[in-house]
């Protein structure tokens, strides 16, 4: 995995702390957030308790995850509540703002527009879930860098959309960087940085 290029040795849980201090810090609120079940580790006779709950097993992380949740239940749902994931915002709720990417076998998608049940055999990665050994993704290390975050909502968003770019292409243009982020919304207007910073991390990956 790539090294830590360009915070000074910021680690992911200082990003992760930082990033949650400054969503915390603003009347941002987590619209739409909803705990829907309860989680049991794979391996535990844990079962649930509501009666319309389903039982389900997702890999998350490189971690198998057993949950029982209601039908209904959105992966973003799942990862914020019963997960405790709360690194994946719910925006709009409705496919509409990116603020809930998160990979499903290594490709972006909108968490709030599937079902958790419909998941099936595919991983799921999240913004906990990208750097390695505590040491940032250099995505994370240059939106630090580039100053690519302000209140910090959209961010965990546009870090999943831009670091699967650079993943598979390790000489994005501009225009790139700009699909690639396309239909993420950011209200306090980070889009320069962000591009900035997804430029300079995929030419550091490049060495
Ligand atoms: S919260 Fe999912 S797209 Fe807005
Ligand atoms: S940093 Fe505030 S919405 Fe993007």
């Amino acid at each position: 995995m790539a090294k830590n290029i360009m915070t000074g040795g910021i680690t992911r849980r200082e990003f992760l702390k930082g990033t949650g201090a400054a969503i915390t810090g603003v009347a941002v609120p987590d619209i739409g957030l909803c705990t829907t079940g309860t989680v049991a580790e794979a391996g535990t006779n844990e079962t649930a308790t509501g009666t319309d709950l389903v039982t389900i097993s997702l890999n998350v992380n490189g971690l198998q995850r057993t949950v029982a949740i209601e039908p209904q239940a959105t992966v973003a749902e799942v990862l914020r509540g019963p997960l405790n994931l709360t690194g994946t915002k719910i925006g709009c709720d409705r496919g509409a703002c990116s603020a809930c990417t998160v990979w499903l076998d290594s490709v972006p998608v909108a968490s709030c527009m599937m079902l958790a049940i419909d998941v099936g055999e595919r991983k799921v990665v999240t913004i906990e879930g990208l750097a390695r050994d505590d040491e940032l993704h250099p995505v994370q290390s240059a939106f630090i860098a580039h100053d690519a975050v302000q209140c910090g909502f959209c961010t965990p968003g546009l870090v999943m959309s831009c670091v699967a770019l650079v993943e598979n292409n390790r000489n994005p243009s501009l225009e790139d960087v700009k699909s690639a982020i396309s239909g993420h919304l950011c209200r306090c207007g980070t889009y320069p940085h962000v591009f900035a910073a997804t430029l300079d991390a995929a030419k550091a990956l490049r060495g």
